[in-house]
């Protein structure tokens, strides 16, 4: 693949890198995700190994999934969106070039690591401090590349998705420096900067506000380019799309209690998190609600194109899950749900309907333009990946919410003698049958992504990248 670049093209190479590795990671993570969902079924799957365990997968595919899956496709997506909103190429290259090598080191890392169970047990933050030391520096580099194209721009004021990125860079870079403040004692081994409560109380403030500002808002910028420019219509409402940012980001950093509940930490504080978390509901949905009425005039489009059909579902999703979000963060409604399978349903409402959906309709509209093609391989294929992905995510949270409210109840229940009506191995077995369809479920979705990648390499096989890079120059030079 020959590209004679000009200076006054976008950069397209590092969105096609980050978008590539985007479907490569996917697989990788939602493949791993289908093993350790088998391995709650056939637990014989754990090959009696420490590596192999269910214990040391499992962190692995939520590294996957989120920072490589997720990340690749917000960078790829981040870096299309704000050149061609600000009119300009990436103020650096070699910084851009940096930032996908940089993060697919800290992947592989990850990759190496957590198998043989170096961790810092923190939940999506387990990388020990070496790594993350690297994960900040290309962090920073991202940043310094993202706004300093922004300051760059041609266009007078600042498209709102951009807003939405630019919040969740700044943001995950504050909770990963203050979550990360740790002691080392060796190469491999760290202890926390924080203790007891507190270290409670800091982890899940970063726990809490890598949902809401890294699997929530920059996914937001991703929704406010591609419906619009999928549905071929403006936003439904330029205002409305500001009031949801400001008060987002207003509240989401106040929540984190409600992973809390019933625990040492300071009860004024759980009901703080727990009320912020209610109020939350009142911006999620207006950003939904902003993304869906975009289509206003344009849902016949439904019928014939799969690519909206993903960007809606997702919205739908997206919808969904922060209205039962709101509704776990009560505290009597959290005491039954939580340690059941209800919260591992909810992540994966959030994060198979909307974090992956969003994703995956934004890379079908933006693979062709960035590898110079008319349109993706096949539409069919898409059409087909839509459904394995839409029951795939179906199956997996329906059969998580019959467990967790099974499990939540079956714990809770007592004899008149006051002793326990089932023993935690009853509740168990009574579960077995749900993960038998999590699995399904989750191997439905993982084989769309296959299709993807299929549609893909037939795309990028046929394209011409150069043909790309100079169709973006005539949209700069048209611009202007
Ligand atoms: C084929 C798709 C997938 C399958 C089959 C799958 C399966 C699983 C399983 C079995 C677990 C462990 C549950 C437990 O401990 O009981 C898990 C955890 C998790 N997965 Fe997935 N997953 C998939 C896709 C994803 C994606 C795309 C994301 C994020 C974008 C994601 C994020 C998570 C998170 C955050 C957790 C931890 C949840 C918690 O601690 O409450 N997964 N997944
Ligand atoms: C208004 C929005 C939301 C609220 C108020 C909310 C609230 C909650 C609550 C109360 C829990 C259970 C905590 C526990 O019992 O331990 C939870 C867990 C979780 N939620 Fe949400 N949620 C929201 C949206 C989302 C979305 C959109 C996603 C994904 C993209 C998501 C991802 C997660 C994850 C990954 C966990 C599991 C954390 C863990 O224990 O490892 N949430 N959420």
């Amino acid at each position: 693949m020959s590209t004679a670049i000009s200076p006054t093209a976008y950069n397209y190479k590092v969105v096609r890198q980050f978008a590539i590795m985007t479907v490569v990671w996917g697989i990788l993570g939602m493949g791993l995700g289908v093993f350790i969902a088998s391995q709650l079924v056939w637990p014989e799957l754990n090959f009696g190994l420490p590596w192999t365990s269910f214990g040391r997968l499992r962190p692995l595919h939520t590294n996957l999934v989120i920072f490589a899956f997720g990340g690749c496709a917000l960078f790829a997506t981040s870096y299309y969106v704000v050149q061609r909103t600000c009119q300009v190429r990436l103020i650096s290259d070699g910084l851009a070039a940096f930032h996908f090598w940089g993060w697919q080191a800290v992947i592989i890392g990850a990759i190496i690591t957590l198998p043989l169970g170096y961790t810092t047990t923190k939940e999506y933050a387990e990388l020990e401090w070496p790594l993350a030391i690297l994960l900040a520096i290309v962090w920073v580099v991202y940043a310094l590349v993202f706004f300093g194209t922004i300051v760059k721009r041609k266009t007078k004021h600042i498209y709102v998705g951009n807003w939405f990125y630019g919040a969740f860079i700044i943001v995950t870079a504050m909770l990963h420096i203050v979550n990360h403040a740790s002691l080392p004692v060796s190469f491999f081994k760290s202890y926390s900067a924080y203790a007891g409560a507190t270290d409670a109380m800091i982890q899940w403030w970063y726990g809490h506000n890598a949902v809401g500002f890294f699997l929530t808002t920059g996914f937001l910028g991703m929704m406010y380019y591609f419906v619009p420019k999928q549905a071929e219509r403006p936003i439904y409402s330029y205002r409305l799309s500001i009031v949801h940012f400001w008060a987002l980001i207003t509240l989401y950093i106040w929540a984190g209690p409600h992973h809390l509940h019933y625990t040492a930490l300071p009860d004024w504080a759980q009901s703080l998190g727990m009320a912020m978390s209610i109020i939350l509901l009142a911006p999620s949905w207006g950003g939904m609600i902003n993304g869906m009425m975009t289509l206003s005039g344009a849902w016949h489009k439904l019928r014939t194109d799969p690519i909206l059909r993903f960007l809606v579902v997702s919205l739908a999703f997206y919808g969904m899950s922060t209205f039962e979000g709101p509704m776990m963060a009560i505290k009597t409604v959290n005491s039954l749900s939580h340690y059941t399978d209800w919260t591992i349903g909810h992540v994966h409402a959030g994060a198979l309907g909307w974090v992956a959906m969003i994703s995956i309709g934004s890379l079908y509209h933006m693979f062709p333009k960035i590898f110079g093609r008319p349109q993706m391989h096949s539409v069919g294929l898409i059409n087909a990946h839509f459904w394995l992905a839409t029951i795939g995510t179906v199956l997996y949270i329906a059969s998580m919410w019959v467990n967790g409210i099974t499990q939540g109840l079956m714990w809770r229940a007592i004899n008149d003698d006051g002793t326990l009506t089932y023993s935690f191995v009853e509740a168990l077995q009574a579960s077995h049958p749900g993960y038998i369809v999590r699995a399904i479920g989750g191997a439905f979705f993982a084989s769309g992504m296959l299709l993807m990648a299929y549609n893909v390499f037939r795309t990028v096989r046929a394209s011409d990248p150069a043909e790309a890079e100079a169709a973006a120059q005539i949209a700069v030079v048209g611009a202007h």
